[in-house]
């Protein structure tokens, strides 16, 4: 069994390796990926933050079948972009994810930063119960209408305590990616290494920027950092939020001597996703609702529904209450398809998205098959506008403004991705005609 921690923990793995194996490729080859089904239950593969074709993108009922127990599902498609990406299931995915089924991919860049070594940290946290099992209570009602389910351990790739050994003059290229349910990483190296980020959800910054703040990484969002090591010493990198704040890892470094400060790394030079002209763009609001302490109070749930809902979870299905909705409707379970799309626009199109957060929770919104620019935050435009991301992260209260060229045909989904706001209906579609 795959280790979380100082014991062994049953968990579900891809390849019986936790994470799942780090899958590394070139720009522009093929994802080749045979799904065979061992688990229990359905699942599917979503690859998430890739700008890959609809029908490869996992999201069950809308863009695939679920695979079921012992079945296959064959995954092909291009990687068009360099970057950090990850895969994860997307049915029963608030159990299945936290059960361990996680993993890296990797595209490398053309012209990466010169480094001593480039690796991935996968963040993730569980929640075990008394005997030190992962916690059987999944969809609880009380996660899925607060900040969602957290954990107690946080492990990088699987593991407490790590360590990174580095000799003084080394630079190291660290991918992070929040594979955690609910947790909102905020991380920040100690005095004594110098930080830098270059990267963020798989695309690389426009300028390497100093790295001596807490940098927020939400469920789902990725951060390249490089990092450099000009003194002996252990420096702990910090996790400040939540609970259970407290070094996430340590570098330690090896030698003698203070090796001279570098020059920020040169990003890596990218051929960005097509810019979307803000002139014409089509406008739509998606205004996040529900939660607990919510002023509008709970999402309407008919009685139909509900016996629906019974229904299938005497067929086994682990099912969320409704507790949050996007512009009125909650998408629950994974039951996308049953509801019209939030909005249509033709292929080409560019649009603009407001994401209006009145709840009283941060939400990690994710898109999916498309990368967005950010262009304004509560009315602030972004200094850093040129950026792009898969999922953007929004505090209580937020107003954030995005546009991107909905330039791949299909039905989409736009979720939160703390994985028990999603379950519990935070989630809509929208329609690229082609
Ligand atoms: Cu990483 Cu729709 O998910
Ligand atoms: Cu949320």
């Amino acid at each position: 069994m795959p280790v979380a921690g100082e014991a062994a923990l049953p968990v579900w793995a891809y390849d019986a390796q936790l994470p799942g194996p780090v899958m590394r490729f070139k720009r522009g080859e093929w994802v080749d990926v045979d799904l065979h089904n061992r688990l229990p239950e359905a699942t599917t593969v979503h690859w998430h933050g890739i700008r890959l074709p609809n029908a490869m993108d996992g999201v069950p009922h809308l863009t695939q079948p679920p695979v079921a127990s012992g079945e296959r599902f064959h995954y092909r498609f291009r990687l068009p972009d360099a970057g950090t990406y990850w895969y994860h299931p997307h049915l029963g995915t608030a159990e299945q994810l936290e059960r361990g089924l996680a993993g890296a991919l990797v595209v490398d860049d053309d012209s990466p930063p010169p480094v001593d070594d480039d690796l991935v940290w996968l963040l993730d946290d569980w929640r075990l119960d008394a005997q030190g099992r992962i916690a059987e209570d999944f969809y609880r009602f009380h996660d899925v209408a607060h900040a969602g389910r957290l954990g107690q351990r946080i492990t990088v790739n699987g593991r407490v305590d790590t360590e990174l050994p580095l000799r003084v003059g080394q630079r190291v290229r660290l991918r992070l990616i929040n594979a955690a349910n609910a947790r909102i990483f905020a991380l920040q190296p100690e005095a004594g290494v110098d930080a830098w980020l270059i990267g963020r959800d798989g695309m690389p910054t426009p300028a390497a920027l100093v790295w001596d703040a807490p940098l927020l990484l939400g469920p789902g969002m990725r951060a390249d950092v490089v990092i450099d090591a000009r003194q002996a010493g252990r420096f702990a990198i910090q996790q400040l939020g939540g609970r259970e704040a407290g070094a996430l890892a340590t570098v330690v470094v090896s030698g003698s001597g203070q090796a001279a400060a570098r020059a920020a790394p040169e990003p890596s030079g990218f051929e960005p996703p097509p810019a979307p002209d803000l002139a014409s763009a089509a406008v739509h609001t998606l205004r996040l609702g529900g939660g607990a302490r919510s002023r509008d109070g709970w999402p309407e749930d008919s009685e139909a529904d509900r016996q629906a809902r019974q229904q299938r979870r005497q067929a086994g299905a682990k099912e969320a209450d409704p507790a949050w909705t996007i512009n009125g409707v909650a998408h629950t379970g994974d039951h996308h398809a049953h509801h019209a799309p939030a909005f249509g626009v033709t292929q080409g199109q560019s649009v603009r998205l407001i994401f209006e957060n009145p709840t009283a929770w941060w939400h990690p919104l994710h898109l999916h098959g498309h990368h967005m620019r950010v262009l304004a935050r509560n009315g602030t435009p972004l200094a850093d506008a040129t950026a792009w991301r898969d999922t953007v992260l929004l505090s209580p209260g937020d107003r954030v403004e995005v546009a991107f060229v909905a330039d791949n045909p299909g039905r989409w989904l736009i979720h939160c991705h703390v994985l028990e706001h999603h379950a519990g209906g935070m989630g809509t579609t929208f329609e690229v005609a082609g």
